[in-house]
């Protein structure tokens, strides 16, 4: 035994610095991946800069009626990233909504869409239409009733986007940006605006 000792002694420190050093290596290497993987989350923050309501009145014909409305918005989302781009990995659709119902829609970005870092960028959306009574259903005529004798609507812009960063690191988010909109005079009068910042969940929610 005490005659093996010596080799075996010369070798193995050599050896267990070498597996040390290897294994530090790899979880060094390791942590830096599961951080650019975790860590760097991808993010974007959105805000409404502008809102219009042009029209948005219930019109009856006959025994239907409908919900016509004219909207533009101009909505605005910012990379929080410093350094990196995020990209689009779906398109995002923003959904105009009134009382939990969806009366429009309109594109925002497409998919693959780069969004380069600390970038805001500013989209100027422009909803309209009429939507029969049977898609909006009696609660939310009723509601409309109720608002329209106030003078002002709760609206709201709904939209989710995938987006993804860094070494593939995608995250799904839902945004919410509730509106409370007067009618615009007609004609090109400028109708101050505060801008609102939109509400952002994690996961995807049906709403209709
Ligand atoms: C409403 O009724 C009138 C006559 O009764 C008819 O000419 C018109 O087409 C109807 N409108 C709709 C939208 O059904
Ligand atoms: C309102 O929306 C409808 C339907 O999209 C469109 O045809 C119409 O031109 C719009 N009107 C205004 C004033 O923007
Ligand atoms: C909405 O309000 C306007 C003005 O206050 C009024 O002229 C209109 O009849 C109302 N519409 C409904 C469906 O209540």
């Amino acid at each position: 035994m005490s005659e093996h000792k010596p080799t075996k002694d010369k070798l193995k420190p050599w050896r267990v610095r070498l597996g040390i050093v290897l294994a530090v290596a790899v979880v060094l290497a390791a942590t830096v991946l599961l951080a650019l993987r975790y860590a760097v989350i991808p993010e974007v923050k959105a805000a409404i800069d502008d809102a219009r309501l042009d029209r948005f009145a219930l019109a009856t014909t006959n025994d239907s009626s409908s919900l016509g409305f004219n909207v533009s918005i101009a909505l605005a989302v910012r990379n929080t990233n410093r350094a990196m781009s995020v990209k689009y990995t779906e398109p995002v659709v923003a959904n105009f909504v009134f009382h939990d119902r969806r009366l429009g829609t309109a594109a925002v970005a497409g998919e693959g869409h780069e969004h380069p870092p600390r970038r805001r960028e500013v989209h100027l959306l422009r909803l309209g239409g009429e939507v029969p009574s049977g898609v909006i259903g009696d609660a939310a005529a009723e509601e409309f009733k109720k608002q329209n004798a106030s003078g002002a609507f709760d609206v709201e812009l709904r939209f989710d986007v995938e987006i993804s960063l860094g070494i593939g690191n995608t995250r799904g988010m839902s945004f919410s940006c509730p509106l409370r909109l007067q009618l615009a005079p007609p004609g090109p009068t400028v109708v101050v605006f505060r801008r609102v910042y939109c509400m952002h969940e994690e996961q995807e929610k049906n709403y209709f």
